[in-house]
């Protein structure tokens, strides 16, 4: 761990089967007014919704519902969840949901209380906020982005075509309700989707330098492999709490800061992801698994003894008799079939995305990251859209 750094996370979680139970008792120092954020209904399905009401109604609260929330919100929602959280003058924004609505959820505690081009101020310009935002409580429904114990809201701008994340302790989730029976009723697209979204996290920031001896890459490869060790189990049996309640606190925990003391960590996967999804409304974490061994078969040459590293250590491939690059792409290969073989997308055109016309606009618009063992070109952009078409 040779680089300083500072570790803090704000979030207070609940985990497990009774997690609701402390729902009161949190509720107890949140003020009167709640504005209850929600998306397209999943939760009134499951018996989560009423679950959630049941409380509030016994706690005295008064609720307002913000519901709606799209998968991939856009910034016009979050104006809409900002006048309607002002109008009940909201003490609370509580998130029912999965990533989209957590993230929605800590966008709209920004436009509560500050008028302006919030778009230009905190998603391009990326600045502090100035203000205090609206406390936000999340609920999880759907493991996967790490929303519910970080300060990312990752947001659409319909009219620009971006999708990008502002980020601020200010926004984290006060706390986390996390019951992983509640991903019981997600369709199985959806948690495939997330189970590769919390993978694609921890790459991002473990295919970065430091390399030497550093904790941050043992705790990396550790929750890789359970990730890797419990995909098989939620996918044959989706009651499996096992397999759903390792995933679900893995999902947390790779976008929690825990894995990022020392590291200089990559992400140029989810800028690329970041674009397709403003252009075609696709499921994120299917997205990355669509372009991540394109991405990986590319960059692997400039980081090779960690690429290596990887197909050793977490793929279990034996290097005897082979070239470091030979054991490196067997690890990159042993992915792609893991893609595969957990029914995730491994094509852009299984993703729904019907011919490679809008492909060279999506490289033209992705911002490029540093922080991985090489910086992307354009033009390499679109080899890696190009080979995972
Ligand atoms: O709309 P609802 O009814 O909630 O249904 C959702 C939605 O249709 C459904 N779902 C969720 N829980 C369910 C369920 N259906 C049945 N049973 C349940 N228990 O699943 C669908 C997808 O939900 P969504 O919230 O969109 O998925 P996810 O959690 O993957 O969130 C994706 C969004 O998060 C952003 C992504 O870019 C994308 O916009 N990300 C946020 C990050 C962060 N805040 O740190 C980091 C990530 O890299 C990512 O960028
Ligand atoms: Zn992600």
């Amino acid at each position: 761990m040779n680089q300083d750094f500072t570790y803090f996370n704000p979030t207070q979680v609940f985990f497990g089967k009774d997690a609701m139970e402390s729902l009161p008792a949190i509720l107890e120092g949140c003020g009167e007014s709640i504005l209850l954020a929600y998306g397209g209904g999943s939760i009134k399905k499951n018996g989560i919704y009423d679950q959630v009401m049941e409380i509030l109604t016994r706690c005295g609260k008064q609720v307002t519902e913000f519901s709606g929330i799209m998968p991939n919100p856009t910034y016009a929602k979050v104006l809409e969840g900002g006048a309607l959280a002002r109008a009940c003058q909201a003490d609370l924004i509580l998130a029912v949901g999965g990533g989209s609505v957590i993230d929605c959820a800590k966008a709209v505690a920004l436009a509560a209380v500050e008028d302006g081009d919030l778009w230009t101020k905190y998603w391009i310009e990326k600045q502090a906020p100035d203000c205090d935002p609206i406390p936000v409580g999340a609920i999880l429904t759907m493991a996967g982005t790490g929303s519910e114990m970080d300060g990312d809201a990752v947001i659409t701008n319909e009219e620009t075509k971006v999708k990008t994340s502002c980020w601020d302790y200010a926004i984290y989730p006060r706390f986390a309700i996390l019951n992983p029976a509640f991903t019981y009723s997600l369709p199985e697209y959806q948690m495939a989707s997330g189970i590769f979204d919390s993978l694609s996290h921890i790459m991002e920031i473990y295919f970065s330098p430091e390399d030497g001896d550093n904790l941050s890459d043992d705790l990396a490869e550790a929750i890789m492999k359970s990730i890797i060790r419990n995909t098989p189990a939620a996918i044959q049996n989706p009651r499996d709490y096992t397999a759903r309640s390792n995933l679900m606190w893995a999902s947390s925990l790779a976008l929690s800061g825990l894995l990022s003391p020392s590291k200089t960590e990559d992400w140029e996967v989810h800028q690329i992801q970041h674009q397709l999804g403003a252009y075609y409304d696709c499921a994120h974490g299917m997205g990355l698994a669509a372009i991540s061994p394109a991405y990986y078969r590319l960059v692997c040459p400039y980081g090779l003894p960690k690429f290596k590293r990887f197909a050793v250590n977490v793929w279990g491939i034996d290097p005897a008799g082979k070239s470091d690059l030979e054991t490196a792409l067997e690890g990159i290969d042993a992915l792609a079939a893991y893609i595969r073989d957990s029914r995730m997308t491994a094509t852009l055109r299984e993703l729904g995305i019907p011919d490679d016309t809008q492909l060279a606009d999506i490289a033209a618009t992705c911002a490029r990251r540093r922080g991985g063992y090489h910086t992307l070109t354009q033009a390499e952009i679109l080899q890696v859209l190009r080979e995972s078409f």
